[in-house]
């Protein structure tokens, strides 16, 4: 943490005088979560985003994330370090190409995971995340949904149903977590055979369908801690590593891919955060019409997964 030091002393000042907190998503850099307030999946940063009494936030994760928290925080001012912070997979679901999907399935439900771009939001009768995708398409009312854009999270999520759920685009997904590959967990599993496997719902179904657990990244962190077995292979982004390292020292985890990196979100820097709260900038600004529309679905999110 020394190395940090200057940052860290300068940013804690910032936050006390600015009345500022800090979000982070569990794939951030270490030294961003160690000085977050709040480090988790993106289902908890959108409820923290909500109850926190600050007049500042600055959200260390990717667009969609921030853009979700200012669209539920009109009172207060949501800045992200780097707007780079761009998800790849939100970026496969165009609104234009949302529309001709339910042109075609006019009586569908649409549930959009929460990776998503805000105009695509509008569209959507529910949003989801990997925590409650399951819960989500069980709550909805009509018997075929169209489901985007990660196609994996939507073959996780047909598992918790019998409505048939059309995945838009057909093939969305994470480069990521497509990193990860059932030779990398057949691999991991020989060097570890005592290890138990948690995978995010982001991964390919064959890796999937290979695991004891499947979780969001807070989900895994929580059985991780529940279950009495003490080494775990993890598939996801390996960001993840460091809160469950820290959390649980007594513990075991390695990546099942070490190449699963998501860039996008490590390009925020301590360097930046404090740039961040000192110039008030970049703010997450999303158009006051598609704020207002895209609320509705995950307001409705946030009332069916209490
Ligand atoms: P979580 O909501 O599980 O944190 O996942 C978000 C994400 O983008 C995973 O790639
Ligand atoms: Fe998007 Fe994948 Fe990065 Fe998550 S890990 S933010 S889904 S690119």
């Amino acid at each position: 943490m020394d190395k940090w030091k200057g940052y860290v002393e300068r940013i804690e000042r910032l936050k006390r005088r600015k009345n500022a907190i800090i979000l982070a998503h569990n794939y951030q850099r270490a030294e961003v979560q160690d000085i977050a307030e709040f480090v988790g999946d993106s289902l908890e940063l959108a409820r923290k985003a909500v109850d926190t009494t600050s007049d500042i936030i600055i959200f260390c994760g990717v667009d969609f994330m921030a853009e979700t928290a200012a669209i539920l925080n009109l009172d207060k001012k949501v800045f992200i370090p780097d707007l780079g912070a761009i998800c790849p997979m939100a970026q496969q679901l165009p609104a234009d190409d949302l529309l001709v999907a339910k042109r075609e399935h006019p009586d569908a439900e649409v549930v959009l995971y929460v990776n998503t771009l805000a105009e695509s939001k509008v569209l959507a009768d529910c949003i989801c995340t990997s925590a409650n995708a399951q819960e989500i398409v069980r709550a909805m009312d009509t018997s075929t949904i169209l489901f985007g854009p990660d196609h994996n999270l939507a073959y996780h999520a047909q598992k918790a149903t019998t409505k048939r759920i059309i995945p838009v685009p057909e093939h969305g997904l994470c480069p990521s977590h497509h990193q990860i590959v059932l030779e990398d967990l057949m691999n991991a599993k020989e060097a570890h055979p005592g290890a138990k496997i948690a995978v995010h719902p982001e991964c390919i179904p064959e890796v999937q369908d290979s695991a004891d657990h499947i979780a969001s990244t807070s989900g895994m962190v929580k059985i991780c801690k529940e279950v009495k077995d003490t080494e775990f292979l993890i598939g996801t982004e390996i960001g993840l590593l460091h809160r469950l390292k820290k959390e649980l020292p007594g513990k075991k985890f390695y990546p099942i891919s070490d190449t699963a990196v998501c860039p996008q979100m490590k390009i925020h820097t301590l360097a930046k955060i404090e740039a961040a709260l000192e110039k008030e900038k970049p703010e997450v600004v999303v158009k006051k019409e598609i704020m207002d529309k895209a609320r509705r679905p995950i307001e409705r999110m946030l009332e069916i997964s209490k």
